[in-house]
């Protein structure tokens, strides 16, 4: 996967830092394009997965639209050139500031998770003279069969509107002028791997649409967020995941209403294997069963293992070493949790050795840390 070039690149950079292959995130986008423009649906980036700059300008250069979480993820996308049109805001918690920001930028769809937000969109929108588009998000119950630090779209879940919601919601609705329904929002959770929950999905859309329409209601569009699950085990054999499958689903399931346009909020599996962690192996330990080999990166540059006991692919770039032996692939921050793989197999390991650890795209960066007073590490290209 890394050429002999680029492991000497990798030699002269201080470590840990992350590398991102722009020729891989370029094919993915290409391939998200393809598949996608096949039904003409809006793709809007979800900018918490990866917001680093160059990353942003790229996929903003492929005509991809921007899903934020936050006020300063709108100014981030805006500052990326994101058209304000393709910019779509969610969040159970939108500060005032952040709301006001939107409305500053003119974005084209706040997706509303409450009806005490409904109020304050609207009150905020009627002192700036605006009228505010949104979506409702709604909670569709579904499983996605995913760890469940990353469901959302349970009853349980602090996310969204839920079915018995919905009368007060049209009730407050027809109350407040300076909101403008426009779509339907749901997300049921991420790294997806069991494409049959976006099935689960569709069909549980397509009830809901029967509900609002025997209420009167047609939206221009529907959102159906992102989740698409990437493969971590094997990163160089599936480094682009399969959009043409995904998105035949939604074509397959979802029942549009003529002219209803859908809309897709993916994260994960637009940016997750275009980058790795590169860490520098410390020291190598004895241990009971297995050895440790400690490395200079930590869960405060991929806090994911940590977190979620995520999985990712680490392989010893630098060894020559025929032998393989077991090793606890472990950080340095001073917690127990702060491991990146048990027991796996590597040749045998020394002080000095370059690790990659794979598919550190998403939610790799944007959730580093200074835990332990440590420096924000670099990007490299
Ligand atoms: N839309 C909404 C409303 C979301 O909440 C999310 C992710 C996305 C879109 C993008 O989902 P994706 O396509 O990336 O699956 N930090 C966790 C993942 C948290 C996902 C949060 N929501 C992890 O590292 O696994």
């Amino acid at each position: 996967m890394f050429s002999t070039e680029l492991i000497t690149k990798f030699n002269d950079t201080p470590t840990p830092f992350y590398y991102y292959n722009l020729e891989l995130l370029e094919n993915t986008l290409e391939a998200i394009k393809e598949a996608s423009s096949a039904y003409n649906y809006h793709v809007h980036y979800a900018l918490k997965a990866n917001s680093n700059h160059k990353i942003l300008a790229l996929i903003e250069s492929h005509g991809f639209g921007a899903d934020c979480v936050g006020g300063n993820e709108v100014k981030r996308a805006v500052e990326c050139n994101f058209s304000a049109d393709k910019i779509v805001f969610a969040g159970v918690g939108k500060t005032d500031d952040e709301i006001n920001i939107a409305l500053e930028n003119d974005i084209f769809c706040f997706n509303c998770e409450s009806i005490p937000e409904l109020e304050v969109i609207n009150e905020l929108a009627e002192k700036k003279g605006k009228v505010a588009q949104i979506a409702l998000r709604i909670n569709p119950n579904v499983n996605a069969n995913t760890h469940h630090y990353i469901t959302t779209g349970l009853e349980e879940n602090k996310f969204g509107i839920n079915r018995w919601e919905f009368e007060d919601i049209l009730k407050t609705l027809e109350q407040l002028d300076h909101i403008k329904l426009i779509g339907l929002h749901f997300h049921i959770g991420s790294q997806i791997t069991d494409l049959s929950a976006f099935k689960g999905l569709c069909l549980r859309v397509n009830e809901i649409q029967e509900w609002f329409y025997e209420h009167k209601i047609i939206v221009d569009h529907i959102n159906v967020g992102g989740g698409l699950g990437i493969d971590y085990e094997n990163p160089k054999e599936n480094p682009i995941p399969d959009f043409k499958k995904f998105f035949k689903i939604f074509n397959d399931f979802i029942a549009l209403r003529p002219q209803q346009q859908l809309h897709f909020e993916l994260g994960r599996s637009v940016v997750g294997q275009c980058g790795t962690l590169i860490s520098k192996v410390l020291y190598v330990k004895n241990g009971v069963n297995t050895d440790f080999a400690i490395v200079d990166a930590g869960m405060t540059e991929l806090l994911r293992p940590a977190l979620y006991q995520a999985t990712h692919s680490i392989e010893n770039l630098t060894s020559n070493s025929q032998e393989l032996k077991r090793y606890d692939v472990v950080g340095p921050i001073c917690e127990s949790s702060d491991c990146f793989a048990k027991s796996l197999l590597l040749p045998e390991t020394k002080r000095g050795d370059l690790v990659a650890i794979h598919s550190a795209g998403a939610y790799g960066e944007v959730m580093a840390s200074q835990y332990n007073l440590r420096d924000l590490v670099k990007a490299i290209y």
